[in-house]
C-alpha cells in the first residue's frame, strides 16, 4: 500500500502538540485539509490504487480528516486560542486599574494650614478674586496715592466697578479684602481665615510669580491683644513646621494694621540653605480706620489680622527651591508629595 496511515496519524498528533499560535494552527490545517493537502492527495491516489486497497485507503483518508479536525478543534478551544499567543487574555489576572491621582502639594499645604486654624476655632471661607478698589485698598486704609495701587503693581480689569462710578475692577493683590467683606457682613466676635489666589504683575523667577496663594486670618472681639496674636502665630508655626521651628517677629508697616510685624522663619533649622531667614507672613492689630470703613462703632472692637504666603510655607516645609515648580504640573515633581 502507498500510505502508512499509522505513521501519518502519529506524525499529525506530534505536529498538533507543538502548535502554539494561530498561524501554526492554520498551516497545520492547510497541510492536511487544504485543497492541496494530504487528505486530498490520498483521495486523489485512489484512482491509481489497486482495487483491493481502495477501501482501506478511503477509510484511512476519512480517519485522517476526522483526526485532524478533532486536533484542530482541541487546539482552538483549549490550549491555544485562534488568536496569537501575544493577544491572549488571561481573565484571571488582576485588572490594571487607573492610577489614582492626589491633591496638589499647594492644596495639601492649604489644607494643613486650615486644619491648624480650625483646631483653634477659626472658620475658613473664600471671597472673590475679582475685587473692587474699595475692598482691596480704600477700606483697608490704603490711600489713593499708595504705590501698590499703581497699575504696575496691580492687574486692573477693563471693567467698571458697578458700585463705584469711574473705578475699575481688579484682581485682588492680597487676601486682605476678605477682611473688609467679612466685617461688612458680620458683627464681632469672629475668627475667620480667608484663602485663595492673589495676583501681582511680578516678573516670574525662582521666588516670584504673578499669581500665588495666601491665607488671611482675622479675629475681632472687644479685647483682642497683640500678645494673643504672637501666641497664636507661634503655636501655628510649631504645629505646621514641627517643634524645632525658630521664628522671629520683625516690626513692619501695613496701612491696615497698627502696630504691624512680619514673621520670618529660620530656614537653616528646617534644612534649607538659600537664605537664613525667610519671610512668611505679615500681621498686626487691625487699624481702627478699617473698623471705621466697615461701619463698626468707634472704639468698640479690637482685632488682629495676618496674611501668609502658601507657596513660601510649602517651600520651607517640603524643601522646594523654585516657586515655578508648583505651576508647571510636571508629574515627576507632583508625585513626590
Ligand atoms: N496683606 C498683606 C500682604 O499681602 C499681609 C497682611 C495681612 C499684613 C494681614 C497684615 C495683616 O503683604
Amino acid at each position: 500500500m502507498l500510505w502508512n496511515f499509522q505513521d501519518i496519524h502519529l506524525q499529525a498528533q506530534a505536529e498538533a502538540k507543538a502548535i502554539d499560535n494561530s498561524q501554526a494552527l492554520e498551516a497545520f490545517r492547510l497541510k492536511y485539509l487544504g485543497k492541496k493537502g494530504l487528505v486530498a492527495d490520498i483521495f486523489a491516489s485512489l484512482g491509481k490504487a489497486e482495487a483491493a486497497d481502495k477501501a482501506a485507503i478511503g477509510k484511512g483518508a476519512n480517519d485522517l480528516r476526522t483526526l485532524v479536525e478533532s486536533l484542530i478543534a482541541e487546539k482552538s478551544s483549549g490550549t491555544i486560542s485562534t488568536k496569537s499567543a501575544v493577544e491572549l487574555i488571561d481573565v484571571t489576572l488582576p485588572g490594571t486599574g487607573t492610577p489614582l491621582g492626589h491633591t496638589h502639594i499647594l492644596t495639601q499645604t492649604m489644607n494643613e494650614i486650615i486644619a491648624v486654624f480650625e483646631g483653634m476655632g477659626f472658620v475658613a471661607i473664600e471671597t472673590p478674586e475679582i475685587e473692587t478698589e474699595f475692598h482691596n485698598f480704600t477700606g483697608l486704609n490704603i490711600p489713593i496715592d499708595h504705590p501698590s495701587r499703581d497699575a504696575f503693581d496691580t492687574f486692573y480689569l477693563d471693567a467698571e466697578d458697578p458700585t463705584a462710578k469711574g473705578r475699575r475692577l481688579l484682581l485682588r493683590s492680597h487676601t486682605s479684602p476678605g477682611q473688609v467683606r467679612i466685617m461688612k457682613a458680620h458683627k464681632p466676635p469672629m475668627a475667620v481665615i480667608v484663602l485663595g489666589r492673589v495676583y501681582r504683575p511680578d516678573a516670574v523667577d525662582a521666588s516670584h510669580s504673578f499669581m500665588f496663594h495666601q491665607v488671611e486670618g482675622l479675629l475681632v472681639d472687644e479685647k483682642a491683644q497683640f500678645s494673643q496674636l504672637k501666641g497664636l502665630l507661634t503655636e501655628f508655626c510649631r504645629r505646621f513646621f514641627g517643634p524645632k521651628v525658630i521664628m522671629r517677629f520683625r516690626p513692619h508697616f501695613f496701612p491696615f494694621t497698627e502696630p504691624s510685624a512680619e514673621v520670618d522663619i529660620n530656614a537653616e533649622v528646617l534644612g534649607i540653605q538659600r537664605k537664613k531667614w525667610l519671610e512668611i507672613l505679615g500681621c498686626g492689630m487691625v487699624n481702627p480706620k478699617v473698623f471705621d470703613a466697615v461701619g463698626y462703632p468707634k472704639g468698640k472692637y479690637k482685632g488682629f489680622a495676618f496674611g501668609m504666603g502658601v507657596e513660601r510655607m510649602a517651600m520651607l516645609k517640603y524643601g522646594i527651591n523654585d516657586i515655578r515648580l508648583f505651576y508647571e504640573n510636571d508629574v515627576r515633581f507632583l508625585k513626590q508629595f
